[in-house]
């Protein structure tokens, strides 16, 4: 496998805005810093669009609209395809990218760009046969006929998380332009670079101009509240905190905008006393550290059944303690820094307030000195019943064991919070697996598997996880509308 050094990594990622299909310094040529999580040093400088770049980009993409809803769906999964294609090609830059400004391990980095080209090969599929679906019929009383058939919403605002900063992007965007929607979107501030390489590649691919617009920026609130006041956008996504997603939620109101939102989770693993222990613990690994545990799918609350609480306590924690920390480029490095110091801080307040309040610390829980955003994999049990971290996202490689006896105080735990987009189960006995499955309050259920994220399937959540599905069949769906047209013969 070719290694990218960092050097030519970063010179591959445009470092300007990305408005009606050239680049450009965003008005007032002002730019922040992107920093490196693992050492603090400064990778690159990049474009910090204001509102009037933001309308720009807006106006660019409204006048690309009518063109872009009547290109043939062909031509639209054909540029997708190509883009697919075109970021498998530059796997190792992007990959490196991803590593330099997020912090996970290469190895994981190259799954994230394998799973975020996977977007647009699934979307360039599902563009298509868009065309394809609709109705014909005759209305009841026989007197006209109906057909029914879809078309793209409109201009569209993406906003994107940093901890998947391709794939949470791809998962928007090949839905949006699949279905025939311009964007714009605004990726996090602490990772610009991946999104910038990633438009990049879309232009390459043949996308035409002003169909993407990409506004980095260090004033998401400034770039963002106009937008949404402007009657010409249709729809927002987010991705992001519930916090986020309910004042976006509240100012896309005034609009009756489109609104998809994929918010914040406090998944529970359940493992069962007749679970393959060896299993469980595999797939409370990955649950747990895959990102670093900087996911909404992480498994925030993990539930053991007493008969084999120790067993599984003892060998999870055997299994974190193996995990060795560092810069993700180290090819040794398992769990990488976490984004920036808030978050990190944020994840050892919870740790410190749950040991403050009587749980047992049984690994890591202390900020290791020395540069970057390091936290160690940590394990904690006997947690209390008012620790902050039973209702909050930790967000961080923090792995919270509580014990239960029996099936329905399990079910009972893990449906006690407002949040319900990812849960686990581990069992062998399929009836309880399905039984448990159903009963548990989430948009997505893993069983016997500690990872649900495919392109294939349905990604969203329930109660305050968010509104709308992305990926499978529904994610292009968000950006459709239906249209029914009363014909007399
Ligand atoms: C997320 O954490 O927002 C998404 C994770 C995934 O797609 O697996």
């Amino acid at each position: 496998m070719a290694e990218i050094d960092r050097a030519a990594a970063l010179a591959a990622a445009p470092a300007e805005l990305f408005i009606g299909g050239r680049w450009r310094p965003a008005r007032g040529r002002a730019a922040f810093e992107v920093v490196d999580p693992a050492d603090e040093s400064v990778l690159r400088r990049v474009a910090d669009a204001g509102p009037s770049d933001a309308s720009d980009a807006l106006d660019h993409a409204v006048d690309a609209a009518a063109d872009w809803a009547g290109t043939v769906p062909q031509r639209r999964a054909d540029i997708l395809r190509a883009a697919h294609d075109g970021l498998l090609r530059r796997r190792e830059e992007i990959a490196t990218l991803i590593t330099l400004e997020m912090g996970k391990p290469l190895a994981e980095a190259r799954g994230e760009v394998d799973y975020g080209a996977g977007f647009f090969r699934w979307f360039s599929e599902s563009a298509s046969r868009l065309h394809l679906d609709g109705d014909y019929g005759v209305e009841p009383g026989g007197q006209y006929r109906i057909i029914t058939t879809k078309r793209p919403v409109g201009p569209t605002l993406l906003i994107t998380p940093w901890n998947f900063p391709l794939a949470m992007g791809t998962r928007k965007i090949g839905a949006a332009l699949a279905a025939g929607c311009p964007v714009v979107i605004k990726p996090a501030e602490q990772t610009p670079l991946t999104m910038l390489l990633l438009a990049e590649v879309l232009r390459e691919a043949g996308l035409p101009d002003g169909v993407l617009g990409v506004l980095t920026t260090t004033d998401a609130a400034g770039l963002v509240q106009p937008m949404i006041a402007d009657p010409r956008l249709r729809k927002i996504s987010f991705t992001g905190s519930t916090r986020v997603g309910k004042l976006l939620l509240g100012q896309a109101a005034e609009g009756v905008l489109r609104s998809s939102m994929e918010l914040g989770g406090n998944a529970p693993l359940l493992v069962f006393d007749d679970a393959d222990i060896d299993a469980a613990v595999d797939g409370a690994t990955v649950a747990k550290l895959r990102n670093g545990g900087e996911s909404c799918v992480a498994a925030n609350r993990i539930y053991v059944q007493s008969g084999v609480l120790e067993e599984f306590t003892g060998k999870l924690t055997e299994r974190l303690a193996a995990v060795r920390t560092g810069s993700g480029l180290d090819p040794d490095t398992g769990l990488g820094p976490m984004i920036d110091a808030r978050q990190r801080d944020k994840v050892a307040e919870l740790v410190d307030d749950a040991v403050e309040r009587g749980a047992e610390l049984l690994l890591g829980g202390k900020v290791p000195g020395g540069p970057g955003y390091f936290y160690p994999p940590t394990v904690l049990r006997a947690i209390p019943a008012d620790a902050e971290l039973r209702t909050e996202e930790i967000f961080g490689p923090v792995a919270a064991i509580y014990p239960f006896d029996t099936e329905e105080q399990a079910i009972g735990a893990a449906n006690d919070t407002r949040f319900g987009l990812a849960s686990y189960v581990f069992t062998k006995d399929l009836s309880r697996a399905m039984r448990v499955a159903e009963a548990l309050d989430s948009g997505m259920t893993g069983v016997n598997r500690g990872v649900v994220s495919n392109p294939a399937a349905a990604f969203g959540g329930i109660k305050e996880s968010g509104l709308g599905r992305e990926g499978s069949s529904e994610g292009i769906e968000e950006y459709l509308e239906t249209k029914y047209i009363g014909l007399q013969l």
